[in-house]
């Protein structure tokens, strides 16, 4: 199925217009599009990508080539993680969560929700989360460094941002793809 990218440039502007302009991270930037919609609207962007092939240089994105499991993700009013998380393994996911310090997330992902059309493992515990793994590739858009990631089930995944502080999610309906949506993560008092 492909996804329709522009209605993800939509759904992301809405979800950052929520939010004042700032200083905004873009993990995982690939392409750059998400962080130009982001300067356009007045953000100040640190772009982050691992691979430097489809970043375009563009007024207000300060693009910085390194892997996000080493870059200081804190200093920012919004995190960005569009399709990123389901390239990681567990314990990164639950490593950058914690970095980003209850900062406002905006996160994109597919979760083994049971719907995926994607070739997942069977499902498998790792460190109290429920999940699938991935068998990465070597593509543009896949992991860096990492040949297998964590696909967490909805409730692994609601699990870990609660133990990251962030307890009220909100899941963007309908979902654009079966096991895909944008989730504007808030931290909060429990
Ligand atoms: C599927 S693409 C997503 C691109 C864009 N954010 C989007 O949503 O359309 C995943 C991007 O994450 C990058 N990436 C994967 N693992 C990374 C890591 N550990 N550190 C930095 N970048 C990584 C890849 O190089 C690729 O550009």
């Amino acid at each position: 199925m492909t996804i329709p990218a522009r209605d993800r440039l939509k759904i992301f502007g809405r979800l950052l217009g929520l939010f004042p302009p700032g200083k905004m991270i873009d993990l995982g930037a690939g392409h750059g599009k998400f962080s130009m919609i982001a300067a356009d609207a007045g953000w100040e962007v640190t772009a982050v990508d691992a691979r430097t092939d489809r970043n375009v240089p563009a007024p207000g994105v300060t693009w910085v080539e390194s892997d996000v499991r080493e870059f200081d993700v804190t200093g920012f009013d919004v995190v960005a993680c569009l399709g990123l998380f389901y390239h990681l393994t567990v314990p990164d996911q639950i490593d950058l969560l914690a970095r980003c310090k209850g900062a406002p997330l905006i996160i994109d992902t597919h979760l083994a929700n049971g719907l995926s059309t994607h070739p997942l493992s069977e499902e498998v515990e790792e460190l109290g989360f429920t999940g699938r793994l991935y068998q990465e590739g070597t593509g543009l858009l896949s992991s860096w460094g990492n040949p297998q990631s964590f696909w967490p089930t909805p409730d692994s995944f609601h699990k870990m941002l609660d133990q990251a502080g962030y307890n009220l999610v909100l899941a963007v309906e309908p979902w654009y793809l079966p096991d895909r949506t944008f989730f504007l993560a808030l931290p909060g008092p429990s």
